[in-house]
Order: C-alpha cells, then sequence, then structure tokens
C-alpha cells in the first residue's frame, strides 16, 4: 500500500574472522531473529572489516559462506531479511571513502576498539585497521537504518557513526537516518570462560564457546570454567565475576530471568550448577549446528540466497550514494 508507514529499519553484521561465537549470538545474533518481524532487516557478512587483521585466504571464503547458513541456522528466514556479504556491493567502500573525510583523525584515535586491536596486532597496524569505523558508519548510512543491535563492544562505533551522519547532515541538509544502538539487557558482554574479566573473544578457544561446537566440547568447555572459592551460586559481578557470567549465560540461553536461575540454584554448589549451564547451551546450539551443517551441503542454495540479497543491498545502497555523491559536488554521470 502506497502511504502504509514504512517498517524501521535495522542493519547489523559480524566479522567472519572466526566462528561465530556464543558472544555474537547473545549480544548480536539473538536479538536479530526477536526483531525480523518488526523490522525491516539487514544483515551482514563483514568481509571487508575482516581483512584490517592478516587473514587466510581460504578460511576467509569459507567462513563467509559458513556464517551465512549459521544466520540461517539461528532463525534469519532469507525471505524475510537481506542477508548478503560486504564485499559484493561495492557502495560501502565507496560511502566508507567519502566519510572518512568527514571524520576527524582525533576521533578515530580515541576508539577503545582500535587502541586493544593495535596492541594485539603491533607488527601490523594498518591504516584501514584504523580507518575501519568509518566503513561500519557507510554500511549503517548507506541503509538508512534505525536501528544497530550489537553487543556493548560495539556502542562506541555506533556513537561515531551518528556523529558522523549529524556533521554530514549539518553541512548537507538532511540525508542520513541517525541510527540508535540496540543493546541486549542480558548477553551484551559474554566474557570469557576462562578469564571472567575478558571478553569472550573467537580468537580464545579455550574461554570460547564457538556456535558449532559439539556437546561434549561445550561441557568440557563450561566444566573447566573458571568459578570462585566460594560455592554460592549469586549473581555479583565484582566478587564473583566467573559464576556471575555462567549466570548471564543460563538466563540468556534459557529465557529466565535471574532472579529465578539463583532460586533455582539456591543451596546447590558448582557441581550441580556448571553441568545445568553446560546442559542449557548444549540443547540452545544443537538445532543451530544441526540445522547449519544441512545447509552447508546446499551450496547452490546458500549462494542463490547471499547473490540475492546483494542485488536487493545494492538498491537500497545505490538511493543513499547517488544521493551523497550529489551532495559533495561530483559531476553527474
Ligand atoms: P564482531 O564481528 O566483533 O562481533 C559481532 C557482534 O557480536 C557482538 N559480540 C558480543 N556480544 C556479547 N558478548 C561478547 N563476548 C561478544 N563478542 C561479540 C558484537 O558486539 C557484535 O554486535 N564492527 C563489528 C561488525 C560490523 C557492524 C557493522 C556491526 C561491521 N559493520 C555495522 C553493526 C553494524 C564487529 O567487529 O563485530
Amino acid at each position: 500500500m502506497e502511504n502504509e508507514a514504512r517498517k524501521k529499519r535495522i542493519f547489523s553484521g559480524i566479522q567472519p574472522s572466526g566462528e561465530l561465537t556464543l558472544g555474537s549470538y547473545m549480544g548480536a545474533i539473538k536479538n536479530w531473529v526477536a526483531l525480523q518481524d518488526e523490522y525491516d532487516c539487514i544483515y551482514c557478512i563483514v568481509d571487508m572489516h575482516a581483512i584490517t587483521v592478516r587473514q587466510d585466504p581460504a578460511q576467509l571464503r569459507r567462513r563467509s559462506v559458513a556464517q551465512l547458513a549459521q544466520y540461517i541456522a539461528c532463525g534469519l528466514d532469507p525471505q524475510k531479511n537481506i542477508m548478503f556479504i560486504q564485499s559484493h556491493v561495492p557502495q560501502h567502500a565507496e560511502l566508507g571513502w567519502i566519510l572518512g573525510c568527514y571524520t576527524q583523525f582525533g576521533e578515530l584515535s580515541r576508539m577503545t576498539q582500535f587502541k586493544q586491536k593495535s596492541q594485539q596486532h603491533a607488527d601490523n597496524i594498518t591504516a584501514g585497521l584504523f580507518t575501519y569505523p568509518v566503513l561500519m558508519a557507510a554500511d549503517i548510512l548507506l541503509y538508512q537504518a534505525d536501528l544497530v543491535p550489537v553487543g556493548a563492544d560495539q556502542k562506541q562505533h555506533v556513537e561515531l557513526c551518528r556523529d558522523i551522519a549529524q556533521r554530514f547532515n549539518g553541512v548537507y541538509s538532511d540525508t542520513f537516518t541517525l541510527p540508535e544502538p540496540f543493546i541486549p539487557k542480558m548477553g551484551a558482554r559474554v566474557m570469557s570462560l576462562g578469564n571472567p574479566d575478558n571478553k569472550m573473544s573467537k580468537s580464545d578457544p579455550d574461554g570460547c564457546v564457538y556456535l558449532m561446537d559439539k556437546p561434549e566440547e561445550i561441557r568440557r568447555k563450561f566444566k573447566r570454567a573458571v568459578t570462585d572459592s566460594e560455592t554460592a551460586v549469586r549473581f555479583d559481578k565484582e566478587n564473583k565475576p566467573g559464576v556471575s557470567n555462567l549466570l548471564t549465560i543460563y538466563c540468556a540461553a534459557t529465557g529466565k530471568t535471574m532472579e529465578e536461575a539463583e532460586e533455582e540454584f539456591a543451596g546447590q554448589g558448582y557441581g550441580v550448577f556448571k553441568p545445568a549451564v553446560a546442559d542449557a547451551v548444549v540443547e540452545l546450539l544443537r538445532p543451530i549446528r544441526e540445522e547449519s551443517e544441512r545447509l552447508m551441503a546446499d551450496k547452490a542454495y546458500l549462494e542463490s540466497v547471499y547473490r540475492e540479497g546483494a542485488q536487493r543491498a545494492q538498491y537500497l545502497a545505490n538511493k543513499t550514494l547517488s544521493k551523497v555523491q550529489r551532495k559533495v559536488g561530483f559531476a553527474a554521470r
């Protein structure tokens, strides 16, 4: 219907720089699935972001397709959502360049993720690693996204994206929708099982649960999860970071509230609690793993999804990009 109000739009993405983790599921994908009916959604596999640190080419190619299979297996419906691979839509790089000319060196220098990653990759601090948040801003702004569901670690980048958009709109009149981050109450920052002071990350195989881990692997990882010398199962982030993280994972996996979880394990020790968390995660991930294994056997289907996704994305991206090109003064083609 012509005068039907446009549904609000979502954009989000994950780097295929490693296997998908329980952290990216709880911080991001779970909400993508929950929001897919209410919003017009675009979900991307951001391979151009992944090459900001060195990748093995064959692995990157395989993971990009595997990640699409896992998105679908998590419950994202390719009929409802646009899903594509970032490098298939060249408008991201084009808008990224333009926005880089409206971003301050000082702003990028303040990004905490840049500071962390440049320490981790001290021998290879590339210009791409530095300007990465500009490409992320282009991802979001190309589609005029209203909402960006991400984990807590990406909030600063979404805020920078708003600042860039606001600056551009101020100079050239309204061009970009200002996006809001959407950060879940439970699971916004899943911590490492081995070191609960650090974020769970794909580059830390022991502290991290991968969506494709088999049940015995998941049980082994939870068995070795760091707790503390008490026995009480209670949420206290300061003094009991390990147990609090496990409780959060349990709640995010089962949909229970923190009070319900604490009550359930009251008077029980970690010997009961840890296997119960492992079981909840095993049951959460089992159907996802099985479905993505099935989808991986059907490469033609996956190709058709990402090709169609890229076509639809290009159509939308072009609308914004041509407007931007005209506004900054590029000659008509
Ligand atoms: P990436 O690939 O590091 O992570 C993907 C998503 O998962 C969330 N996440 C977590 N959430 C909770 N606990 C954790 N331990 C955890 N680890 C990861 C992240 O917050 C993120 O939502 N720059 C982005 C990718 C990106 C993007 C975008 C996101 C590129 N363009 C545009 C949104 C919109 C990144 O590196 O995420």
